[in-house]
């Protein structure tokens, strides 16, 4: 086998080539150390007293799971001490929580879902942990839910962990999207995917069809053409796949190409769609941009979406940029 790196290599590597500093550098190997923690929690499954309900609720309106809580203070307590970090927002927080007074603050914002696919959890079915990377702005010391609501093009970095068949850290700093597999005896990450390409065309699709009814017109059409395969107007058959895990669901995608998509629906029309910007569709937008891919919420770019609250909604359509590039045609025609 040719010689293993190290995420712990790969990023001392990165920093003497500029791309990232020292503190990011630091705040990345403990996001990753935490997500190694989450993922023991993971693999001990009903032995390890962490299934089911936590017996609360969230802002999003949901029921936590036991493993949302304990990921989410498993992230809280890493980075608490380091000095690299300002202040944490997470999907199971209602705002956004200043480093404790008692620790030095850096100049990072670090946001998280600590836990995403938690309808996974009970049924064994994979999940993850995504997290996106802000800078706080200049000669802020206690941040707050203002200073989080940057664009997705101001990431200076974002990844995710999914707690698959294996555990694997997906890691974009802005320059291509790398992947890296725990060894689990050496309790360290290993490059095994560096610069990861997602093919430009697909014939693979993510989507939960039983929203169909609730969607926009162009939606249903573009699905519709889908369906319709080689008699149809797309002229080619298309596979469906859909995990309810949106890590494991861009896994795929970043591996083999695809689309995924969580379209509006007029289930809630209050809603957006599903999807939360800041801590599930930037950092996955990114990592798909980087890796040759592209990300939309319909109609535009989501890494250009200007975000006005921290915990907001926003349609996806992300991955294989011709297919995204058709979607968003039968939208912006429609329009
Ligand atoms: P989370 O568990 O963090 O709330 O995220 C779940 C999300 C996402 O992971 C997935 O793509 C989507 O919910 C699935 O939604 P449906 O259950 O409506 O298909
Ligand atoms: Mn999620
Ligand atoms: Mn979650």
């Amino acid at each position: 086998m040719s010689q293993r790196i190290s995420l712990t290599r790969f990023l001392i590597e990165e920093q003497h080539l500029g791309h990232i500093s020292a503190d990011l550098r630091q705040l990345i190997a403990i996001v990753a150390r935490a997500c190694t923690s989450i993922a023991i929690t993971v693999s001990k499954g009903a032995l390890g007293g962490a299934l089911g309900d936590a017996g609360t609720g969230n802002i999003q309106g949901e029921v936590q799971k036991k493993l949302d809580v304990l990921s989410n203070e498993i992230l809280l307590e890493a980075n608490a001490w380091g000095g690299h970090l300002a202040a944490c927002a997470s999907e199971e927080m209602d705002h956004c929580q200043p480093v404790p007074d008692i620790y030095p603050r850096g100049n990072f914002l670090l946001l998280f879902d600590p836990l995403d696919g938690s309808s996974n959890i009970d049924v064994n079915v994979s999940v993850g942990t995504i997290f996106s990377v802000l800078r706080c702005p200049e000669g802020i010391n206690a941040a707050t839910d203002e200073h989080f609501l940057q664009p997705g093009r101001r990431q200076v970095a974002a990844g995710y962990c999914i707690y698959g068949p294996s555990t694997m850290f997906a890691l974009t700093i802005g320059h291509g999207t790398h992947a890296f597999t725990l060894d689990r005896e050496q309790g360290l990450f290993v490059l095994t995917q560096r610069d990861i390409r997602i093919p430009e065309d697909t014939r693979e699709f993510a989507i939960n069809m039983s929203n169909h009814r609730h969607w926009e017109t162009p939606m249903q059409q573009y699905v519709d053409d889908l369906l319709a395969g080689r008699e149809g107007p797309r002229g080619q058959d298309f596979n469906m796949r859909w995990i309810a895990s949106m890590v494991a669901d861009v896994h795929r995608i970043l591996t083999r190409g695809g689309i995924f998509i969580y379209p509006w629906d007029k289930k809630d029309p209050s809603k957006p769609g599903k999807l939360r910007l800041m801590y599930e569709a930037n950092p996955m937008g990114m990592l798909v941009e980087q890796a040759g891919g592209a990300a939309y919420n319909g109609r535009e770019r989501i890494l250009d979406i200007q975000p006005d609250q921290l915990h907001q909604r926003v349609p996806v359509f992300l991955g294989s940029k011709n297919e995204v590039a058709a979607a968003v045609r039968y939208h912006t025609q429609a329009d």
